[in-house]
């Protein structure tokens, strides 16, 4: 079941979904395409596009207002992830864990995350961090848990790291963000997301893992792509500098709401066409003219 997409209407053919296998399996073959998506309509549009969808815990920014990723609740992650699965037919989902549901233990990890797979139907988890992670990531593979890790710019890190910064412009940093790449590699993760990281560095453990890379303000090189689709729609007000917007959707939205504002304060909408008319065989009753409530002009204190 999980396999395939829900059953849609019946005769609507049924959509092999893609696994985390196949992500793995096209490094080198062809370039992976990826966005967050949040809700069903997104999902279904994306859908048709992107090889995996990611349910990113940026919804708690994007979404609902939150300064950080830190404060995502894990159901909140759920309730996304099943408008996604959902949503989409074709493309894998991968559900973000939030911060604090994975880090204390492999095994407090494997409760959330088997959780989140059982209640969403995604077919994978990703979790933030390299080296320290990889025990946990082992730990839920071994287990039927498909793992996509994070490194680089790891935004539930925040407060430790001092702000959403670049990471790797350094040479001395490299060796480290190098290891953690190797690591979470080894201990099964099906593939990487490389965020905000110097593009030669990006480039360089793209050719030296064997699973693939997904970057986000990293490099052309990576094995594939991920944006957040609010920012490359051109619907957030601030995005980072490694956001290119391919649509103008937010003044799109503006437009629509401003015209709407206007035609209802005007009276022009909604138009007889959009409003029902009696039926033939039915007249109307009688009753008294209907009139409009108006406020009373305010009368002088004098
Ligand atoms: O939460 C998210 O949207 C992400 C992407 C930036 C990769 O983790």
């Amino acid at each position: 079941m999980s396999a395939q997409s829900p059953a849609g209407s019946p005769g609507e053919p049924r959509v092999k979904r893609l696994m985390a296998p196949d992500i793995t399996a096209k490094k080198g073959v062809e370039p992976i395409v990826s966005l967050t998506s949040y809700h069903a309509h997104t999902a279904a549009i994306a859908d048709r596009y992107c090889d995996f969808l990611l349910v990113g815990d940026s919804l708690g920014m994007v979404m609902h207002g939150y300064e950080t990723t830190v404060p995502v609740p894990l159901e909140l992650m759920i309730m996304h992830g099943r408008a996604v699965t959902r949503g989409a037919k074709r493309a894998l989902v991968v559900i973000d864990m939030p911060f604090g549901t994975y880090e204390e233990s492999p095994s407090v990890a494997f409760r959330n995350a088997a959780r989140v797979m059982k209640e969403t139907d995604c077919g994978a988890v990703k979790l933030e961090g390299g080296r320290r992670m990889s025990e946990t990531i082992r730990y839920l593979v071994d287990r039927g848990i498909p793992v996509m890790a994070h490194i680089g710019l790891t935004p539930q890190s925040i407060n430790v790291i001092g702000g959403f910064k670049a990471q790797g412009r350094e040479a001395a940093q490299w060796a480290a963000i190098e290891e953690d790449a190797r690591q979470v590699a080894e201990a099964g993760a099906f593939s990487v997301v490389l965020e905000a990281m110097a593009e030669p560095l990006a480039a360089r453990i793209t050719e030296a893992i064997p699973i693939p890379t997904i970057g986000i303000g990293a490099s052309a090189a990576c094995d594939g792509q991920i944006l957040v689709m609010e920012d490359m729609l051109g619907l957030s007000q601030r995005v980072p500098k490694f956001v290119k917007e391919f649509g103008a959707i937010g003044a799109a939205i503006e437009r629509a709401i401003s015209g709407y504002a206007d035609e209802v304060r005007a009276r022009t909408f909604p138009a007889t066409e959009h409003t029902y008319a009696m039926k033939a065989t039915s007249a109307a009753p009688v009753a008294a003219p209907a009139t409009r409530v108006t406020k009373k002009p305010k009368t002088p204190n004098t």
